[in-house]
């Protein structure tokens, strides 16, 4: 499907709303019906129509036309957040007793439910270097049933080979689930390598303005409708209407920005790269990162996010450094217009600092819609009053 037509028309019912060109916000919590043998229809398949909006709502359909197409799925659900994505993903599909493999160092979130939350129920997580897919199938035991996948890792940038789990995993009757939200379905199409459900945040890049949150899941109808019978209608965490709107809105211009986006972080790289306090820096796309040939084959482009490594004999230098920054700012997140910075060592204290432990020294840079020059000169300054030389 055309990307102009998806993202300028799919979903999109403008006679129904007075020819507006915006589509209209829905902020109904309830739908009226006329007969009693409609309401019966709904009550039988409630995603056959609008009942209650923690089902379906009809801003939220837009949004979700266009998403699932975006995807090349057949259907999606949006989420209040990312987090909400992934929990009823999981939860739609084990049980007490199976065993999950994941990929090592998932967003914090995923790691919590994995060993705080599941565990209770009966259900263990497996983490392995998905670096080699091998590790995902010797973890494999008789009762898996589920594979987690994020590619890339949203720190390290750690990529799994996607087509080749993917296989295995049919091959034994075990469902996939990846985090996509480094890429967007712009970049990376996990559906079209034989994974069975996407997710990506869309607080980051679909939003793509830092003022609202959003999670996708897409996957097959059959799919897609069991989870929406379920965990989705059960859990009650999908998206509101007035936050659908607004990803509509950031839908537009996804492209656009992703395009000044990739131009920016590589000249952003370059000049990371270059200064001299720099040690190293991990980006998908640059020739010295480990996969980047895996990266060049799977992902379209890489773009926003990379970390870098300082040459910094304390922690109060990468203190002073990210302090004394006055246009990027020090938050977590990213995907939005503007750019963003965070150290690893915000979460350990003076002492700890390891001057020879490089984890210490990283820091992730998320480039954001300013010019680049602009973003530059701001680090450039930084390096400078921090002594990083
Ligand atoms: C890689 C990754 N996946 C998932 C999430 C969760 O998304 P949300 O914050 O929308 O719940 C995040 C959030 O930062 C993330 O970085």
């Amino acid at each position: 499907m055309d990307l102009s037509y998806i993202l300028n028309e799919l979903g999109e019912d403008r006679a129904h709303y007075f020819n507006a060109i915006a589509p209209p916000i829905m902020q109904t919590s309830n739908f009226r019906f006329n007969k009693v043998d409609e309401l019966r229809a709904a009550f039988a398949d409630e995603m056959s129509t609008y009942l209650y909006s923690r089902g379906l709502n009809p801003t939220v359909d837009i949004l979700r036309k266009k998403l699932a197409a975006l995807d090349g799925a057949e259907d999606c659900l949006i989420f209040n957040n990312g987090a909400a994505a992934i929990f009823a993903a999981v939860l739609a599909n084990v049980k007490a007793g199976d065993h999950i493999v994941s990929v090592s160092k998932p967003y914090t979130w995923v790691q919590r439910m994995f060993d705080v939350i599941l565990p209770r129920f009966g259900v263990s997580t497996t983490y392995v270097d998905g670096r080699d897919a091998n590790n995902y199938f010797n973890a494999t035991k008789s009762n898996t049933t589920f594979y987690y996948l994020e590619s890339p890792n949203s720190w390290d940038f750690a990529l799994q080979d996607i087509a080749t789990i993917a296989a295995y995993a049919k091959q034994h009757n075990i469902v996939t689930l990846i985090d996509n939200s480094y890429c967007t379905p712009l970049y990376q199409q996990p559906i079209a390598m034989g994974i069975d459900m996407a997710m990506q945040t869309a607080t980051k890049y679909i939003g793509g303005h830092s003022d609202t949150l959003g999670g996708v899941l897409s996957g097959s109808k059959e799919m897609i409708k069991r989870i929406f019978d379920s965990e989705y209608l059960n859990i009650g965490s999908g998206i509101q209407p007035f936050n659908a709107w607004l990803l509509i809105r950031g839908l537009r211009t996804l492209p656009t920005r992703l395009e000044r986006i990739n131009r920016s972080t590589k000249e952003v790289l370059a000049f990371v790269k270059a200064h001299p306090a720099v040690k190293r820096v991990l980006y998908p796309f640059d020739e010295s990162f480990p996969q980047h040939q895996l990266a060049r084959q799977q992902m379209k482009e890489a773009p926003g996010l990379f970390s870098l490594y300082v040459q910094a004999e304390s922690r109060q230098q990468i203190v002073t450094f990210c302090e004394s920054l006055q246009h990027i700012q020090m938050a977590v997140s990213w995907g939005g217009h503007e750019s963003l910075l965070l150290p690893k060592c915000a979460g350990m204290q003076d002492e700890e600092f390891d001057a020879t432990n490089a984890e210490h020294q990283m820091m992730r840079m998320y480039v954001g819609l300013e010019d680049a020059a602009y973003i530059i000169a701001d680090l450039d300054q930084a390096f400078a009053k921090a002594g990083l030389k």
